[in-house]
């Protein structure tokens, strides 16, 4: 059992060199690896992309949590010694069932619920998620517990995730989906705007436009990074060594948006295409 290893002080040095796992149904994670790339630059990082199987949001919980543990499996075989489940879909689904089969630490995203109810001062915040998250106890749970006196305004983000998927990011049909979504939240006043789905930060130019500069726009990218390296630092898992670190990314369906994505972010990452 993992737990046991890490509970070993020396085995945990051993392991400190070891990789962190992300996953998420796609390339949205991109925008959490970004994040704990930057404060982590010394940390050898696997992203996993199960591209093939996206949108999560629109399936059962039970098929969230059998792909969860599929990706699990495969980063664990690599090695990994913490896991970030940066997708909000798994995280509010299947990450308590992978706590309990697994002893490696799990990092999951919950939506920004709380920052935006403590600010907002309409009362009134929004949250764009797929429908998975919207409809997850957890949410339900976050949203009884951190937004009491505040109207939350859900809204489900029907098809964008396929659109960017598909590299529709800039796209007419994004456009007006975006209008779609947010229109009803704007007419609802609100002022904070909660980013539930990991892959709607790469939206953010888009959606300030429609929503314009009053409503802050909130995700949880920064918190997750931080949440991070606090449990890195807490298990002793922090790579202090001085070696050439390597990023990984592999993705289970022909990898030309995702490497579009990775191009952006000019460190030459490569995507490589693999069956898991
Ligand atoms: N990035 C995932 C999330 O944060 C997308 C879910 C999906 O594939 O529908 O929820």
């Amino acid at each position: 059992m993992v737990e046991a290893k890490l509970n070993n002080p020396t085995l945990k040095d051993n392991m400190s060199a070891n990789p962190i796992g992300i996953f998420d149904s796609g390339l949205g994670g991109i925008t959490i690896f970004e994040e704990i790339h930057s404060i982590l630059p010394n940390e050898n990082i696997i992203y996993l992309a199960d591209s093939e199987n996206a949108p999560y949001g629109k399936k059962s919980k039970e098929r969230i949590i059998e792909l969860s543990i599929k990706n699990t499996e495969f980063l664990l075989k690599k090695g990994c010694k913490l896991i970030v489940v940066a997708c909000n879909t798994a995280s509010t689904n299947a990450v308590k069932t992978l706590r309990e089969k697994y002893d490696v630490p799990f990092i999951r995203i919950q939506p920004a619920i709380k920052p935006a109810a403590l600010n907002s001062k309409t009362k009134t915040v929004g949250i764009l998620a797929t429908e998975g998250t919207i409809t997850s106890d957890l949410f339900y749970e976050t949203s009884q517990k951190f937004a009491r006196g505040v109207e939350v305004i859900e809204q489900i983000g029907e098809g964008l995730v396929e659109l960017i998927e598909s590299g529709k990011m800039n796209s007419p049909d994004m456009d007006v989906l975006l209008r779609k979504h947010l229109y009803p939240m704007l007419e609802k006043k609100i002022d904070y705007l909660v980013l539930g789905c990991t892959h709607y930060p790469f939206l953010i130019p888009q959606i300030s436009e429609i929503i314009g500069y009053n409503v802050t726009i909130i995700d949880s990218g920064e918190a997750v990074a931080r949440q991070t390296k606090n449990i890195l630092e807490l298990e002793n898992l922090i790579n202090n060594k001085v070696s050439k670190t390597e990023q990984l990314f592999y993705i289970n369906k022909d990898p030309e948006v995702f490497q579009s994505i990775l191009n952006r972010m000019n460190k030459n990452f490569k995507a490589v295409q693999l069956n898991f």
